[in-house]
């Protein structure tokens, strides 16, 4: 059977909390376990140029997202782990991508519609503060994903519409050159979990209610019992499924614990009380990683040597494919 190619890329945009280990770090972690599948991880570094332009952000972000797969196990023997901007083979294939991408197919890009939308709201030109990077942001990141032709896809809700841009540029691309590229398609888990920040709405860097993932036990402790609930009082019983509490306990118990849990809940268990298993719970599974994470950011140049090795295994895949690209599109040398 033919290994599906798994590929996923992370904006170093910011620092990882708890929602983007449970909702994308620890499911792909377990997925390159697969022996059927193969998978590529990336820094997004290149994307995150175009949300972010403070130089130190950049580089400070990539850093924690390359520590933290790696604190938390990431074999980089079996899947490839690179940064982004390492393999300089995707930033050509993105040029040759945006030379068949329809504009009126990037028209239609959300990211790029949401501030065309506010900017109309606003009173201020459709385009303002539009950079060709946000609008030709889904270009870029079908070029990530076909340089690896890779089929599988996973992705947040959000980023559906991308992964089909990817495959409609492929198409393209396979229709006026000839067959170079599988058609990719999003993996989106129904079951995978949406954390719920500190007020309740989606954990989101851009709502400031994120718990970052390896804050020192102290402030983790603060930062659950922030964590916004009701007012009913110990005694009273309290509804699970509305919990952000309870949600978050979901994300990291067994299901058994899971079920006592749901009872206690039931049976009226204070707040207080309630918090302070989570903190026990989350901090458990954290602890190790947290070491390990701390000895890795104090030692970049073990990073970086990590790195390397997986930007050569991209290129081996990469520097040869690019090449019958290049021919296919009719660029080669004479001979
Ligand atoms: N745009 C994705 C995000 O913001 C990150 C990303 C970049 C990506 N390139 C990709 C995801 C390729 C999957 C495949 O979440």
């Amino acid at each position: 059977m033919k290994k599906q190619k798994y590929l996923t890329g992370i904006t170093c945009t910011g620092i990882p909390h708890l929602g983007n280990y449970v909702g994308a770090i620890r499911p792909a972690i377990e997925s390159s376990k697969d022996d059927n599948k193969s998978s590529f991880y990336f820094m997004a570094d290149l994307h995150a140029l175009i949300k972010c332009q403070d130089p130190a952000l950049v580089n400070e972000s990539s850093l924690a997202i390359a520590a933290t797969w790696l604190a938390f196990g990431l074999d980089t023997d079996k899947a490839v782990f690179y940064r982004q901007s390492d393999v300089p083979e995707i930033s050509e294939l993105c040029w040759m991508m945006n030379c068949v991408a329809a504009k009126g197919l990037l028209n239609r890009a959300h990211a790029y519609k949401a501030t065309v939308d506010a900017n109309t709201q606003d009173g201020n030109d459709p385009d303002y503060a539009v950079t060709m990077g946000l609008y030709s942001y889904p270009v870029l990141m079908a070029a990530d994903i076909l340089m690896f032709n890779a089929n599988k896809i996973p992705v947040g809700r959000d980023q559906i519409q991308h992964v089909e841009m990817a495959r409609d540029i492929a198409g393209r691309f396979n229709h006026i050159y000839g067959e170079m590229f599988e058609l990719p398609e999003a993996v989106v888990d129904d079951n995978m979990s949406v954390l719920k920040g500190l007020d309740g709405r989606k954990m989101s860097k851009s709502y400031n209610n994120t718990i970052p993932l390896f804050l020192e036990e102290k402030k983790l402790r603060k930062h659950i019992n922030k964590i916004k609930t009701n007012l009913l009082e110990p005694g009273e019983p309290k509804d699970a499924d509305s919990s952000t509490v309870f949600q978050l306990w979901e994300a990291f118990a067994t299901p058994e614990q899971t079920a006592a849990m749901r009872e206690e809940f039931a049976n009226g268990i204070a707040w207080g009380e309630a918090k302070k298993q989570l903190f026990e719970l989350i901090n458990e599974q954290l602890k190790e990683p947290r070491e390990r994470y701390n000895e890795l950011v104090q030692n970049p140049a073990e990073i970086e040597a990590v790195l390397q090795k997986g930007a050569e295994k991209a290129r081996e895949i990469s520097v040869p494919f690019i090449q019958s690209l290049k021919e296919a599109v009719g660029i080669k040398r004479f001979s």
